[in-house]
This record gives C-alpha cells, sequence and structure tokens, in this order.
C-alpha cells in the first residue's frame, strides 16, 4: 500500500497530546484539547464513542463515573444526559497544583464540537472506542471527517483491526495505527508485523513494556511506531534515542522541549 498523504512533523518526532494537554486540564475537554494546541503538539488525541442516541462524544473511559460527576455507561446514555454532567471538577479535586475555576463547569465534548473549535488548526488522531458495542460509530465518524474536510487532518488509532480495516476501505491515505498494550515484555513476530502493514501505517503500543530491540524490529517492518503514554522527560528521551517516530504524552510541552535539544 501506498500512503503519500503519511503526515511526519518537521521535527521529526509527532507529538501526540494524549486525550489533549491532559496532565495540565481535565482529559478529553475543550480546555484539554485547547491546551494540547496552544502547545504546538502536532495532533490532540481523542477518544471516541458513541451514546445511546447516537452522537459522538470525547471520553476515555466507557463509564462517565471517572471523569465527571455521573454515573453510568457512555452507550447508555443519551447526549443531553451527558451533556447536564461536570467533566472538570474531578480535576481540580485530585491536582490542585494545576486547578482552575473555569474547568469546573466543563462539559463532555462532542466530535463536532472539536472539529468546529479547532477545524484545520491541528490534526487529530482518533481512537475507535470499543466500536464493537457502537455499531455504525466509524461510519458517523468518517461523514463527520468529511463534512468538515478534515481527511488529510486525522489519523486514527484502535484495539480492533477490524474498525481500522473498515476505514482503510473509505480511505486508502489516511494514517492508521494499530494499537497493542502488553502486559510483559513486548515481543511481536514478523507474521504479525506484516498482518498489521497490510491495513495500518504504524504502531501504537505501551511504552513501558517495549524496548530498543522492538522499536527495531517495527521499524525494519517498515511500520511507524508511536508508544504511549510518556509523561516523564528521561522516558522521552529514552524513546526518541530508540528512534521512535511519535510519542502520545499527556504533557506535550515536555515532549517537545526533549525534542527541542535534539
Ligand atoms: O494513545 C494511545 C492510547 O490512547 C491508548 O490507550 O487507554 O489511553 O486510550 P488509552
Ligand atoms: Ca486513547
Amino acid at each position: 500500500l501506498d500512503f503519500p498523504s503519511l503526515f511526519l512533523s518537521d521535527k521529526k518526532i509527532v507529538t501526540i497530546a494524549h486525550r489533549g494537554a491532559s496532565g495540565y486540564a481535565p482529559e478529553s475537554t475543550l480546555s484539554s484539547y485547547r491546551l494540547g494546541v496552544k502547545m504546538g503538539a502536532d495532533y490532540i488525541e481523542i477518544d471516541v464513542q458513541m451514546t445511546a442516541d447516537g452522537e459522538l462524544v470525547a471520553m476515555h473511559d466507557t463509564s462517565v463515573n471517572r471523569t465527571t460527576n455521573g454515573k453510568g455507561a457512555v452507550k447508555d446514555m443519551t447526549l443531553a444526559e451527558i451533556k447536564a454532567l461536570d467533566a472538570g471538577s474531578w480535576f481540580n479535586e485530585k491536582h490542585p497544583i494545576y486547578a482552575r475555576d473555569d474547568y469546573a463547569n466543563e462539559k463532555v465534548p462532542t466530535l463536532r464540537e472539536i472539529f468546529e473549535a479547532f477545524g484545520k488548526d491541528t490534526r487529530y488522531m482518533l481512537e475507535t472506542k470499543d466500536p464493537e458495542d457502537s455499531p455504525g460509530m466509524e461510519e458517523k465518524m468518517w461523514a463527520l471527517v468529511e463534512e468538515y474536510d478534515l481527511r488529510k487532518y486525522v489519523a486514527v488509532q484502535s484495539f480492533s483491526p477490524a474498525s481500522l480495516l473498515k476505514i482503510r476501505t473509505w480511505d486508502k491515505d489516511v494514517p492508521l495505527f494499530q494499537l497493542l498494550w502488553y502486559n510483559r515484555p513486548a515481543r511481536i513476530s514478523e507474521r504479525t508485523l506484516s498482518e498489521i502493514g497490510e491495513y495500518a501505517n504504524g504502531i501504537g503500543a505501551n511504552y513501558l513494556r517495549i524496548n530498543e530491540d522492538y522499536v527495531d524490529k517495527v521499524k525494519q517492518s517498515g511500520l511507524l511506531i508511536y508508544p504511549y503514554t510518556v509523561n516523564y522527560q528521561v522516558n522521552m528521551e529514552n524513546a526518541v534515542k530508540w528512534g521512535v517516530d511519535g510519542v502520545h504524552t499527556d504533557f506535550p510541552d515536555r515532549l517537545l522541549e526533549v525534542i527541542e535539544e535534539l
């Protein structure tokens, strides 16, 4: 496959603001995304989920319990129910040093609101979250990408190969990343790499379980590697030394500082 539109940062290492600049502001809110864009991240990362009434919202957990003052599963709640929740106060309580009054009444944003807010001022790393539980999610997401003319501004990642394959049939160029999570030192076979290479441009894997050999192997297969989620500069420096192509971080400013010194 040929991927002519694949974005490579002019700084060579792509900075992905994970759930926005979520180290400094309530994750997956417009505040967090605004800060990620302001800091100069190449992408803002958005976990996309679908509500009971078929609206796409940004939220990581499948339930609203941790990051709002409500309770329940996103897929069982209507957008109106989700919009009634406070998605910022938990952050102020948990991170007093970064607390701000205006975070207190943050709302869960829809994907449309995020596209509306940032348009072509950033790139979007969209993650289809548990797509098997929300059939039709990819169709709605892609329709929105087209409505806002953002095909060249998005990449898509997922733990679900089926979800990525679906998107590949609609767009042969959009950068796709297969997410992998390891609970022990990571190893990957030639066969897996070649299967992923059939539809994706790269791999996202948890930083703590990978090493230089893993990165080498992925790169030799022609795939990109974007480890997640790297928040300390010492680890960012390691990842950069190993030759990663991008890094997911809650603190994009820290990564940009590391890259600046290269
Ligand atoms: O960006 C990669 C990462 O987002 C995947 O893990 O759980 O943070 O969505 P998670
Ligand atoms: Ca994610």
